[in-house]
């Protein structure tokens, strides 16, 4: 059985930490590839929540092997609390398996990340402040630190040096903060490493070999399509590769290997951080979608912006991805509203453009064009089949499938895992 990807269509928080949840039970390994812990994934388990930044969303399945791939940015200290907070609830973690080629998150990424921020004043691109955009750079630029490293006081204690001879100059001359020491940066990472070690593997090799086995592995995005830094909305996008490519180079898994690619779709449309949105909502629509949806940011607690429907995003995501199936997540959220705009095209200086347009400037500009579909009343939130949702649900999820270009194969219909409504199986 090959593998399988999970990815977010639009702009983050599309619900696929509770996708791959639902998925966990059914595939041996799940793999984070992309990202740190500027994601926040939320599954419901029964009545227990969890909120998870780092470790892959299969690790509350206890069949499952989570894997930190070579693709994700790694905070330890993050990773640790992280372990030890699903520990103290009761969760087995014994079976992690992080990658020695991931690059580590440092004091020095996370101080540039916010500083660098408040630099950039009105343009700032509103991160989450977790270091995420320095320690990528820090890897393209060939000066980052791996998890290997960690494992070797002398390599660790050159590769500290040398990273911080520049950015200790950044950080004096041109953000007027303190210097890091060496020592403690070195002192404080040579600690992580006698609790890590045991989780450090291999694991493009295992995960290759575990797929000549047949095994199923699920390869789990952080962010979402509109923010990958090479197809997203630059500048405001995060540095790393969200899309389905990023699921080979941040795990080491072949494209040949790669059967099903899931793009996890809300119903509508919400974006954290700045950026243009062009179907969003400034009204009580805005707000009310907000409030039931509960759009607030699960990693920094913001307020997410909220909008209706974008279906150019939506063929964008199937486009650049390469997309087999859409999760399409939080229908019934949208249970209520009377008419429910959709945006099938965008105007630019009175044109009307059917595909997203390559142009930034353009993007900024563009005004969304509206169909208005008609709304349902019932709580759906108990519905197990398509047949057993109002026909305008049914009409809503049908349109939506059409514009976007890929078949709908489930529906979420609340937060459970079994709040789910599975139309083709994934597997
Ligand atoms: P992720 O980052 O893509 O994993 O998504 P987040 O966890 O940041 O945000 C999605 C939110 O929607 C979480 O609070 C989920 O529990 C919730 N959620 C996921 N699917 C559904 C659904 O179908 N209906 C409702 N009402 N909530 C959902
Ligand atoms: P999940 O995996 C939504 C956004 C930030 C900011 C931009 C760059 O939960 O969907 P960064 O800290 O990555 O350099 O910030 O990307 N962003 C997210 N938005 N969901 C996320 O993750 C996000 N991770 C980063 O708000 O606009
Ligand atoms: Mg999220």
């Amino acid at each position: 059985m090959p593998a399988l990807v999970l990815l977010g269509a639009q702009w983050g928080d599309e619900g696929k930490g509770k996708a791959t949840d639902l998925l966990g039970g059914s595939v041996d390994y799940v793999v984070r590839y992309q990202g740190g812990n500027n994601a926040g994934h939320t599954v419901v388990v029964g009545d227990q929540k969890y909120a998870l930044h780092l470790l892959p969303s299969g690790i509350l399945s206890p069949g499952c092997t989570p894997v930190i791939g070579n693709g994700v940015v790694i905070d330890p200290a993050v990773l640790l609390s992280e372990l030890s907070g699903l520990n103290e609830r009761g969760v087995d973690t014994s079976k992690l398996l992080i990658s020695g080629n991931a690059h580590l998150i440092t004091p020095y990424h996370r101080t540039v990340d916010k500083v660098s921020e408040r630099f950039l004043g009105k343009r700032k691109i509103g991160t989450t402040g977790r270091g995420i955009g320095p320690t990528y750079a820090d890897k393209i630029n060939r000066v980052g630190i791996r998890v290997q490293d960690l494992f070797d006081e002398s390599i660790l204690r050159q590769k500290v040096e040398a990273a911080l001879r520049d950015k200790n100059q950044i950080l004096i001359k041109l953000y007027n903060r303190r210097a890091i020491g060496v020592d403690e940066v070195v002192e404080e990472y040579l600690g992580y490493a006698e609790k890590i070690k045991d989780y450090v593997a291999d694991t493009t090799l295992i995960l290759n070999k575990a797929l000549e086995e047949d095994k199923v592995v699920l390869l789990e995005g952080g962010q979402g399509t509109l923010l990958d830094v090479d197809h997203g909305t630059y500048p405001f996008v995060t540095s790393s590769n969200p899309t389905a490519g990023g699921a080979c180079t941040g795990s080491g898994i072949g494209p040949t290997k790669i059967s099903r690619v899931i793009g996890i779709l809300k119903a509508y449309t919400t974006r954290v951080g700045a950026g243009p949105f062009p179907t969003e909502l400034f009204d009580d629509d805005g707000e009310a979608l907000r409030r039931i949806g509960g759009e607030y940011g699960v990693t920094t607690g913001r307020d997410r912006r909220c909008g209706w429907f974008d279906a150019v995003i939506a063929r964008y995501a199937t486009r650049v991805n390469g997309l087999t199936d859409f999760f399409l997540t939080k229908l019934d959220v949208l249970t209520g509203w009377e008419r429910i705009p959709v945006c099938v095209a965008y105007e630019i200086d009175g044109k009307r453009v059917e595909e997203l347009p390559y142009s930034q400037s353009d993007f900024h500009h563009a005004k969304p064009i509206y169909e208005t579909l008609p709304g349902w009343s019932e709580d759906i939130s108990k519905a197990k089949s398509f047949d057993e949702l109002p026909k305008n649900a049914q009409a809503y999820v049908k349109a939506l499938e059409e514009m976007s270009g890929a078949p709908i194969s489930a529906i979420g219909v609340g937060p459970g895992r079994d709040e789910t409504i599975q139309i083709n199986s994934f597997l």
